[in-house]
């Protein structure tokens, strides 16, 4: 880059912009347009970087993610803005149908990544003891009921692996791993129809995403039906795991996932013992079995980590950005983490320019703007990043937040970026970016003039 950058103080400054203007007094949407409500993943990587400057409206934020939880524990991935102008995306879901859904919110029926605990962590370092103390104790009781209903409901036989059943529930809509799995169940006759005849085109109607965004960028809409088909099938089930899991359906154990889990459970343990609680027995097995399980998604050969289906137990061999997510969740020894580091810095798998790229470039699905298929995330960094400093790998978790940071510097806090180049896709003026940006650049050991 030859242009003059910004100070870090001017960085900060348009990126707490940001998170002002995608501000509706409670809490922070994704971004203007395209994502008009609250998303829970989004508003954790919200928080965190809020809390470097706001603590309180970093606790409103959480608080008000709260709102939405289900009386089973459930998490939904998103919240529905109040206001009548999004019926349509109310009706879609019809959370309502299940009993355990709340009454006063609308929310979608699955849930997402759960970084709550690493949130409400993040949170409490900043607080005194005494503070943090009733911070935790206010938070306990909504983590504690979730991580519950991960166990209960999304491991039914005691695998220490959760599963998911529908491709948003990993945040990474449509990697690779997910796209493959999709592809080889059977389409259903409508969508089939519609695609012989080319009219997946008409689609373009209904979508708010290439509204916003071009196409190109996005999922194509063939795929975006068949996540449709999917919201469809569950609501016929009335979002009831039980009735779900009854008969075949498209079940994952996805490794991001699991592996954000395992951190957060490190993070439960943490708050827990802060507060003089004890964790559930059951609740304490569960957990203990998850870290050993995730040996079972190692491949020898391929030397990597791969999420697998819940039926079958079969890895599904589609490198993604989720291959590095082991590093974060702490619980793998150190060889391990050596073979992941290698990848990281192979230039045929991930390190590019800009690294850490959503598939590395020598998969076949490798698609320089496509929708996590190819582009940089700024949370995936971060992830990935904090994951590398735990395991004392701080030469290539500064690399990667240096190249963050530039990118956000030359371009402004967007929703991804090409890891070859640099350009900037997705929506502008994201949040998550512009928050971890601020963490980073407060607390990411770098020296922008290095
Ligand atoms: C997309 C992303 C998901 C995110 C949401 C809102 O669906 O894939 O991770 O939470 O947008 O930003």
């Amino acid at each position: 880059m030859n242009k003059e950058l910004p100070s870090n103080d001017s960085i900060i400054a348009g990126c707490k912009q940001v998170l002002d203007s995608n501000h509706n007094g409670s809490y922070t949407i994704p971004a203007g347009g395209l994502y008009p409500h609250q998303w829970l993943w989004d508003s954790c990587f919200i928080s965190i970087g809020l809390a470097e400057y706001d603590i309180k409206r970093a606790q409103k934020e959480l608080r008000s993610l709260l709102r939405g939880q289900w009386s089973n524990g459930m998490l939904p991935n998103i919240i529905f803005a109040d206001s009548d102008s999004h019926k349509t995306d109310k009706n879609i879901w019809q959370s309502w149908r299940n009993a355990y859904a709340p009454d006063h919110v609308s929310t979608s029926g699955i849930t997402q990544p759960p970084l709550l605990a690493e949130a409400v962590i993040r949170i409490g370092a900043k607080l005194k003891s005494v503070d943090r103390r009733s911070w935790y104790q206010d938070m306990y009781p909504a983590l504690l009921a979730y991580h519950e209903w991960m166990y209960r409901e999304r491991d039914p036989h005691n695998e220490g692996l959760v599963l998911l059943i529908h491709p948003w529930e990993s945040g990474l809509d449509n990697s690779p791993p997910w796209i493959d799995q999709l592809h080889l169940h059977s389409k259903p006759l409508w969508i089939s129809v519609i695609e012989k005849l080319n009219l997946d085109k008409l689609a373009v109607f209904f979508r708010r995403d290439t509204k916003h965004v071009p196409p190109g960028q996005r999922v194509n809409n063939i795929d975006a039906l068949l996540y449709f088909n999917i919201i469809q099938r569950l609501k016929r089930k009335n979002w009831d795991i039980e009735r779900i899991l009854e008969r075949s359906h498209f079940t994952f154990q996805d490794l991001t996932f699991n592996c954000i889990l395992i951190r957060a459970n490190q993070h439960l343990r943490e708050i827990a013992k802060t507060i003089g609680r004890k964790i559930p027995e059951d609740l304490d097995e569960r957990i203990k079995k998850s870290e050993e399980a995730l040996d079972n998604l190692w491949d020898g050969f391929y030397k990597q980590y791969f999420s697998r289906t819940f039926i079958t137990h079969k890895l599904v061999k589609e490198p993604s950005i989720s291959a590095l997510m082991p590093l974060y969740s702490g619980a793998i020894d150190k060889s391990r983490a050596e073979e992941l580091v290698k990848m990281l810095n192979s230039t045929s798998h991930f390190s590019t320019k800009y690294p850490v790229p959503s598939v590395p470039v020598n998969s076949s699905w490798y698609n320089e703007l496509g929708y996590w298929q190819g582009p940089t995330w700024i949370n995936t960094n971060w992830l990935i990043a904090d994951g590398l400093k735990r395991y004392g790998f701080n030469g290539e978790a500064e690399r990667i937040i240096k190249s963050s940071v530039e990118l956000i510097a030359e371009h402004g806090p967007h929703e991804y970026f090409s890891a070859k180049s640099g350009s900037p896709a997705g929506a502008r003026n994201f949040s998550w970016s512009a928050s971890l940006t601020i963490e980073m650049l407060l607390n990411g050991l770098i020296n922008k003039e290095d």
